[in-house]
């Protein structure tokens, strides 16, 4: 049998880095998804604000709520043990430092995660920097950050240009400064997310941003082909399981329509 080397806490994210072992991360929203998911396989879940639109079925994730991140990290805490960071929702840490202690403080006390993650560069380095003060674990979101979409006219590659380029360098610097124990880069050019990779001490994990990090994250309804009609280039899926869902819905049917379920099997006598 082999040990269970999964990380417990954020200051074995950066051991990872330090031991080149590559972060494996996916998004979780639920007890049953994290029960699933707690294998030695996945190394960290995030309840993501992309809460808001996979489930959800929200266009994008700016009206996602304290409570309702609350309410799934909770949920997702109930179903595995294992490390568990939870996206600050829009508007919950940008309006005060002390709003964003207050929120990933109720985040860490009513679902029991291990830390948050919020969107933001050197703007946000100070608040990153009270978080870490305070005990709450940060992970830094740079590159696309979906919060910022409108801003960002859309889910596109940011850090295309050399100036771009040379912000997101010093965004990075900046939160490893302010004490984030590690940092998502989304949608960011192959070479550029490289070269923030190797500049840190801190892991990066890549979505859309290449082989060059230290881990990956990817959303679980995406990988696992739930998610019918998203298909960006990054997006590799594992499974097919839409397919596999209308093929169940129509065998039921056609059983329930013909006379055929239930049977003596399924039910009582
Ligand atoms: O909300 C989310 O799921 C995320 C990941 C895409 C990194 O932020």
């Amino acid at each position: 049998m082999t040990a269970d080397t999964r990380p417990r806490t954020a200051l074995d994210l950066i051991a990872m880095k330090a031991a080149h072992r590559p972060i494996v991360m996916l998004t979780c929203y639920d007890a049953l998804f994290a029960r699933l998911l707690d294998s030695p396989d996945v190394d960290v879940l995030l309840v993501g604000d992309s809460v808001n639109q996979v489930l959800a079925g929200h266009e994008n994730t700016l009206s996602a709520t304290l409570d309702q991140m609350i309410y799934h990290a909770a949920a997702v805490r109930r179903g595995s043990r294992m490390l568990t960071f939870v996206d600050l929702p829009f508007l919950s840490y940008q309006v005060s430092v002390e709003d964003a202690i207050r929120n990933a403080g109720r985040v860490m006390q009513e679902t029991g995660a291990h830390g948050v993650k919020l969107e933001g560069g050197r703007p946000m380095a100070a608040t990153v920097s009270a978080l870490v003060e305070r005990g709450i674990p940060v992970i830094g979101h740079i590159g696309l950050t979906p919060q910022s979409v409108h801003a960002l006219g859309g889910y596109r590659v940011q850090g295309r240009e050399a100036d771009a380029a040379g912000r997101m360098e010093a965004d990075a610097t900046a939160l490893e400064a302010a004490g984030a124990c590690a940092l998502v880069l989304e949608l960011v050019p192959t070479a550029l997310a490289t070269r923030i990779s190797q500049s840190l001490t801190i892991p990066t994990i890549g979505i859309g941003a290449g082989g060059g990090c230290d881990g990956q994250v990817l959303v679980l309804h995406d990988m696992l082909g739930l998610n019918e009609g998203f298909e960006p280039k990054f997006l590799k899926r594992y499974a097919e399981l839409a397919g596999a869902v209308r093929a169940a819905a129509h065998a039921f049917a056609d059983d329930v329509r013909s006379g055929r379920y239930p049977d003596a099997k399924h039910s009582f006598e």
